[in-house]
This record gives structure tokens, sequence and C-alpha cells, in this order.
């Protein structure tokens, strides 16, 4: 696909989920997903403050973890879940422990290098970016989480009844029912852990269809500490778990 076609379908979809949170106000509910529950757990026991919730809709993940007492940054592109996002804050009383602004992945995150303690993405980066502006996306969830921060997403995958239907946009993106999805390969999710320490890979269904995706949760290292297999048998360490293979 080129990139004036690859744009224009971003855009494209921006107006789809627009039109879909103005007609289906909190779509996916109040209650958190299991994603959020097992984030709040892994963020506390990192003792983390300072919370970044990519894609995050209409809230329902944010706003929970607010309620866990993180302070969150929500981000989202589409204005119409922001705002949705501040009303439920606002009648909540979460305005001090949470803040929602416009943001599409596909540009730097609007939080300053090494700002936040843990960025949580559920089912974020499986929206209609590039390989590429994936890549792109983990590099800045780096440069804003300090070091030993904590980043959890979760993504469709090639798993999923989804996958392979609809309309093909290339690079495993298909288009159903008006949404498109980068279906996720082991590959693809082995490529993003470069560099980081792998501290869980999960399986779970969620939805009717169900939706089947992958948890994953990783560390950004300090300096010093190694991350990869490669790295560690170089230095003579402990090998970190295959959790690919589990
Ligand atoms: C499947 S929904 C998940 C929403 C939320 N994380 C939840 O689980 O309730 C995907 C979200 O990604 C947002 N999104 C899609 N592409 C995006 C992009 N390029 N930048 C920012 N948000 C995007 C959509 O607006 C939508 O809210």
């Amino acid at each position: 696909m080129m990139p004036t076609q690859r744009a224009s379908l971003a855009n494209a979809q921006r107006q789809h989920w627009q039109n879909t949170y103005r007609a289906h106000p909190g779509m996916y509910g109040s209650a958190p997903s299991a994603s959020a529950v097992y984030a709040a757990q892994v963020f506390r026991m990192a003792r983390a403050e300072e919370v970044l919730e990519l894609a995050a809709g209409h809230g329902r993940d944010a706003l929970y973890l607010a309620q866990q007492g993180f302070r969150v940054l929500a981000t989202d592109f589409s204005g119409v879940a922001i705002d949705q996002i501040q009303r439920t804050a606002q009648a909540q009383g979460l305005t001090e422990r949470i803040s929602a602004v416009a943001h599409d992945l596909r540009d730097p995150l609007p939080t300053k290098t090494e700002s936040v303690d843990a960025v949580h993405a559920h089912m974020a980066l499986c929206m209609a970016l590039s390989t590429n502006e994936i890549h792109a996306v983990l590099s800045e969830v780096r440069r804003v989480l300090r070091p030993g921060g904590t980043f959890v997403y979760t993504v469709r995958h090639v798993g999923d009844a989804h996958y392979g239907a609809g309309n093909p946009h290339g690079d495993d993106i298909y288009e159903h029912g008006g949404f498109a999805v980068h279906f996720f390969s082991e590959q693809l999710i082995e490529a993003l852990a470069d560099g980081w320490i792998r501290d869980d890979f999960h399986a779970f269904e969620e939805g009717e269809l169900p939706r089947r995706l992958w948890r994953l949760t990783l560390t950004k290292p300090h300096q010093d500490s190694p991350s990869n297999r490669s790295e560690c048998a170089r230095l003579g360490r402990p090998q970190p778990p295959r959790w690919l293979e589990c």
C-alpha cells in the first residue's frame, strides 16, 4: 500500500471511530477490561504513579486506573471519545487524577522523555497502523517511560476469526464492518520486544466473537541490564524466559 493510501485509510478510520462513538457513547461499557485489571496489579507492584493510556476510547480502562489511584493521561485520536472521558471524569470526581488529550498514534507521544512510570494500550497497536508505524510507537513508548518502567499492551493476532476476512489493506491489515485491524504475527511481537525485558506473554479472548488477543508485559531496561537472550548469553547471565514458546 502506498503511503498516501495508508494515510487516507487512517483518516477514514478516524472518521469511522468518531461516528461510532457519537452513535454509541460508552460502547465498551463502564467495567474495565481484563487487561486493565491486570495492568493495575503490575503497575502497583512496580510502584508506578504516572500512567499513560494509549487509544483509550471512551475511557473504561483509563478511568479505572485513575480510580485505582494512578495519575493517568489518556489519549485517543477521536475527539468524541476524549470528550466522553472528560465528561465521565467530571461526573465521577476524578478530574484531579485523569486528563485526556486527542492524539494520533502516528505522531510523537504528547509527553516528555522519561516522564511516565507505566503505559497501558489495550487493542491500540492493532489498529490501522503499518508495521513501521507500530515500531515507531514502541520507540516512543520507550522514550517516554522511565528506566524500569512497564509497558502492558494487547493486540488481536493472526489466530483471530477476522484475520484474512473482509477488505485487505496489506501488511496483515483487514477491514471488517468498517473497522481496520492489524493482526499481529509472532514475528512482529518478537521484533517489537527487542531491547525490552520480557516479563510476560499471555493469550486470552474478549467479547462475543470472541476477539483473540495476546497480552505482552515489557520493562524498559536500565542501561546496564541485559534485555534479550543474545545479550544475556554474551554476558554469561541467566536467560530470560522464552515466553513466546509457552
Ligand atoms: C478497539 S478500540 C479500544 C479502545 C479502548 N482501548 C478500550 O479497550 O476500551 C481502539 C481505539 O483506538 C483508537 N484509534 C485507532 N487508531 C488510532 C490512532 N491512529 N491513533 C490514536 N487512536 C487510534 C480508536 O479511536 C479506538 O478508540
